[in-house]
């Protein structure tokens, strides 16, 4: 242990070598090069242009050197549109990258609408988008309804450095006074050396989104969830990096990388997708219309709308980019979702609670605590184990002595239908004595240094060899080292978690691999760094199906991400701190992550380094449990703090706050479905459902959980009020702990005590709960439900529930589950299979059914349901708040049914 928390003190005490370890953008030569070079004109050569059934393709040139490009530009069948360069002659090919888009886009059939000599216009059979590619210089607009919505490359960014062959002097074409020829192919920082085989190959443009001034996406920062202008700063960094106690309201990078950005105004949501996963600067200018008058001619002044520059810089690859048109939030999830595939469906137990620390020492010490959940009577699913459970940090293997038995470990929770999640990282101790290092070295499943020998860095275990997770045939054999019979001590109770995958080294440089390190084929590592993690990600959950013969759903938790990580499973925020901020930008931060498609995700509970008091502890979990992937976890150097440790309060409290998420979990069930088939994030902005609200566009300490319920998590101590913004002037809101009804259009001030978690339901929502928690998912999912209809202005409700038998694939490959919706109309209560697919025979009941908002005690209720005689129904009114309960109800919720409400 003595190492890695040495390694853990030092960085937070030396804040100062802390902040020195990672650059910035300024250190970081391609981003100098590019920001401080003159821009350099293009011309579009409108008669290379060829229509062929990829897209419309023209050559680019650049008259100072002559260096001609490739353009391609694909507008697809879901309202994207494709756009390519690439070199027209390269000297080798260039790294585009692989295994993010789930297929490759179907290009629409093109046609020229009009040409001149400067410009061509091009529509397809949608006929409502169109793209002009004007000459010189060369732009590229696309027109929605014939309005210009997004220019590339208005501001000329356009930067394209073609390879070249090592020059043999030092004399070199693209030196600028600012960038000696010498940093062009070999870097320096701080004593790290990067050797650039390559040479300069970096590329770059703009986008100006016209009309646009709220921009989200570009996860992983700690930062706000609409993007900041970067003029006063530094610009937003992709580069996958293990930052222990990251710093907050900053823009670098952090574990995870999603090359998406998003913009929304009143009429339409449209997003850049830059596919590329070398290290990547975004700069973000709001110009709002009197920025614009200032420098505008009068006459033109009237045209004058606000507008967004974003400009994106990458070390290398090819300029590859998806622009999605929407036209409304929900259009564009679904187009992300097609092109980098959909959330997976998590098993249930995924979305119920997770106990981890580092460590839990023994199997003794992990019964205890499973034992300590039942005696508080909190319910739990998941016990984790860090890197400590293993042999000297050999994963794959168990410490002898303090986990002697672990498949007897993983029956006993097995026995109460718990689970083991186990941490794996890539990297793989250097130990010529392990079977497992000589299988891999052998095996050529290890990335090389720049001179062709075995990468060698240190991590947890000391001397490191890292899998190259980049080969497909790396990823097999991996996922291999899963089977039950190799992983010994494994049971298929067993889940993983993936740390330390951005990669962590830590005597590399910004403690990651250095770029100059080789992957299969001969990739350098700088053209997939950000791919790293999702690659391993790939991997385990391979292996984790494989393991199951192909039947069971996986869980892994991975700290590093890239676009289409969604298609794995979850993610978190890695090392966050015990304190206020942190637990407040947790919101910001998982809205970022959800609006790019990576919608499983979550931040330790609790903080992971320090200790939280106790009112901060209890505000985390209560927030935490309106949050998707809900884990408490803590650093080996804190104190424990199991729920049960801060005296009954607390523990109540906290209780209080998981078994309220357990009961919810039939609705975050329902939502999961719903982002796996639609792409739409169970978590989002006000300004995903209220896309007409200009007052929603910059909150981010309130969110939806799916269409129903606003959430305001408190995140401030001490607070005896908080306000929420109500939004929408013709809705109503139900607080769901009073069922007090709120007018929409206006800011509530609401009291709070250490127990209010303030949560609204929409009029004219439905949402499904368990009638209890049991002590795990598996048990809650016996229990009766409950059905809370929410009545709008016009009195009426509607909403879903997914039910499936939770862990297998038979819902996707037998069609077994059920959707049903339920709906409210002029008092009568519908409840009718949504789907005609699914097929799932299960006995789950309503035992409930509460109406929110309902003027006058009805005089009679009466539930008629197929196959038997209507029956009036036993209810009660509560006149003070206008609900309506009706109970002793006995409806199987896959069976139609209706209940009638007579005034
Ligand atoms: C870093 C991870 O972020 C943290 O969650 C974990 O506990 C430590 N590595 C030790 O494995």
């Amino acid at each position: 242990m003595a190492e890695e928390s040495q390694h853990v003190i030092s960085v937070v005490t030396d804040d100062d070598q802390y902040k020195e370890k990672f650059k910035k953008s300024h250190h970081v030569a391609f981003y100098r090069r590019q920001m401080h070079s003159p821009n350099r004109k293009h011309r579009a050569l409108l008669d290379t242009m060829v229509l062929t059934e990829r897209g419309a393709r023209f050559d680019l040139l650049e008259p100072d050197t002559q260096t001609r490009l490739l353009l391609l530009i694909s507008p697809c069948k879901n309202d994207t549109v494709r756009i390519l360069i690439d070199e027209l002659q390269p000297i080798k090919a260039r790294y585009r990258v692989p295994d993010v888009l789930t297929d490759e886009p179907q290009c629409e059939q093109l046609r020229v609408e009009t040409q001149t000599g400067d410009a061509v216009t091009l529509s397809w059979s949608s006929g409502c988008h169109q793209v002009r590619v004007r000459s010189f210089p060369f732009q590229l607009e696309i027109l929605c309804e014939d309005d210009v919505t997004l220019t590339f490359n208005a501001k000329e960014k356009l930067w394209f450095e073609t390879l070249q062959d090592r020059p043999r002097s030092t004399s070199h074409s693209s030196e600028t006074p600012e960038e000696p020829t010498a940093s062009l192919w070999k870097e320096t920082f701080r004593h790290f050396e990067d050797i650039k085989a390559n040479g300069p190959s970096s590329i770059g443009a703009d986008f100006c989104l016209h009309g646009f001034s709220h921009v989200y996406g570009l996860p992983e920062h700690a930062d706000s969830l609409q993007l900041r202008d970067t003029r006063d700063g530094e610009p937003y960094r992709l580069y996958n990096l293990d930052v222990f106690a990251y710093e907050l309201n900053s823009r670098f990078g952090l574990y995870g990388s999603v090359p998406l950005l998003v913009a929304h105004k009143l009429d339409r949501t449209v997003g850049i997708f830059w596919l590329n996963a070398s290290e990547t600067f975004v700069n973000i200018n709001y110009s709002s219309s009197e920025d614009q008058e200032e420098q505008t001619p009068p006459a033109k002044r009237r045209r004058m709308r606000p507008h967004t520059d974003v400009h994106w810089l990458s070390e290398s690859g090819v300029i590859d980019c998806v622009v999605l048109l929407g036209p409304g939030p929900q259009q564009l999830f679904s187009q992300y979702a097609q092109l980098t595939g959909h959330q997976a469906l998590p098993p249930l137990f995924a979305l119920g609670y997770h106990q981890c620390r580092w460590n839990y020492d023994s199997e003794a010490d992990v019964k205890a605590v499973d034992c300590g959940f039942d005696l508080h009577n909190i319910p739990y699913d998941v016990i984790w184990l860090d890197i400590e459970h293993t042999d000297g940090k050999r994963y794959f293997t168990w410490d002898k002595v303090h986990f002697p038995n672990p498949t007897g470990l993983q029956r006993h929770l097995e026995r109460k239908k718990r689970k083991l999640v186990i941490i794996n990282d890539p990297h793989i101790k250097f130990d010529p004595e392990w079977s497992l290092f000589c299988e891999a070295r052998d095996g050529g499943h290890f990335v090389k240094d720049r001179e062709g020998q075995l990468y060698q860095g240190s991590c947890w275990p000391g001397k490191s060899c890292y899998l190259d997770f980049s080969s497909a045939a790396t990823r097999a054999w991996y996922s291999r080292c899963f089977s039950l019979e190799k992983y010994k001590g494994s049971t298929p109770s067993l889940f993983v978690w993936n740390d330390m995958n951005e990669p962590s080294v830590f005597d590399g440089p910004e403690q990651t691999m250095p770029k100059d390190a080789v992957h299969y084929g001969g990739w350098e590592h700088r053209e997939l760094h950000n791919l790293y993690g999702f690659y391993q990600h790939m991997a385990t959950v391979e292996g984790l199906i494989t393991r199951s013969g192909g039947s069971q759903r996986p869980f892994v938790l991975s700290r590093s991400f890239f676009a289409g990580s969604q298609r794995l499973g979850a993610v978190w925020t890695g090392d966050n701190v015990a304190n206020w901020e942190y637990l407040k930008i947790s919101i910001p931060m998982l809205l970022s992550i959800s609006v790019t498609g990576v919608v499983f995700c979550g931040a330790d509970v609790g903080g992971f380094v320090k200790d939280p008091d106790p009112e901060l502890l209890v505000r985390w979990y209560q927030a935490a449990a309106l949050q998707p992937f809900f884990r408490g976890h803590s650093a080996n150097v804190t104190k424990r703090r199991e729920p049960w440790l801060f005296g009954e309060e607390v523990t109540a409290a906290i209780r209080t706050a998981i078994q309220q998420r357990y009961c919810l979990l039939p609705y975050w069930y329902t939502l999961f479905h719903k982002a796996h088939t639609t792409g739409l994030p169970p978590i989002r902005p006000l300004w995903v459902d209220f896309s007409t609200e200009q007052s929603t566009f910059a909150v981010d300490n309130q969110y939806m959980i799916g269409g129903a319920l606003l959430a305001r998590p408190v995140t401030e101590p001490g607070v005896q009020e908080v306000t929420v913004l109500l939004p929408g002037c013709a809705e109503i809101w139900y607080n769901v702990h009073s069922a007090e009804a709120h007018n929409g259009g206006r800011t509530l001030s609401l009291p709070v005590t250490l127990d209010t978690v303030p949560v609204f339901q929409r009029g004219g929502s439905v949402v499904c709960r368990s009638t209890g928690s049991g002590s795990c998912t598996d048990e809650m999912q016996r229990l009766p439900l409950s059905i809370t209809v929410a009545l709008n202005s016009q009195g009426v409700a509607e909403g879903e529930l997914y039910l499936d038998d939770g862990h297998s694939f038979s819902y996707r490959d037998s069609k077994a589950f059920c959707l049903c919706r339920f709906s409210l109309m002029s008092g009568r209560l519908l409840c009718r299979s949504a789907s005609d697919e699914g097929v799932f025979d299960c006995n789950t009941i309503v035992s409930s059914v509460t109406v929110l908002g309902v003027k006058s005690k009805p005089s009679a209720v009466t539930v008629h349901a197929s196959g038997s005689k209507d029956s009036s129904a036993v209810f009660h009114y509560t006149d003070s708040c206008g609900q309506l309960t009706v109970s002793s109800l006995n409806l199987r919720v896959v069976m139609d049914w209706d209940i009638q409400i007579t005034d």
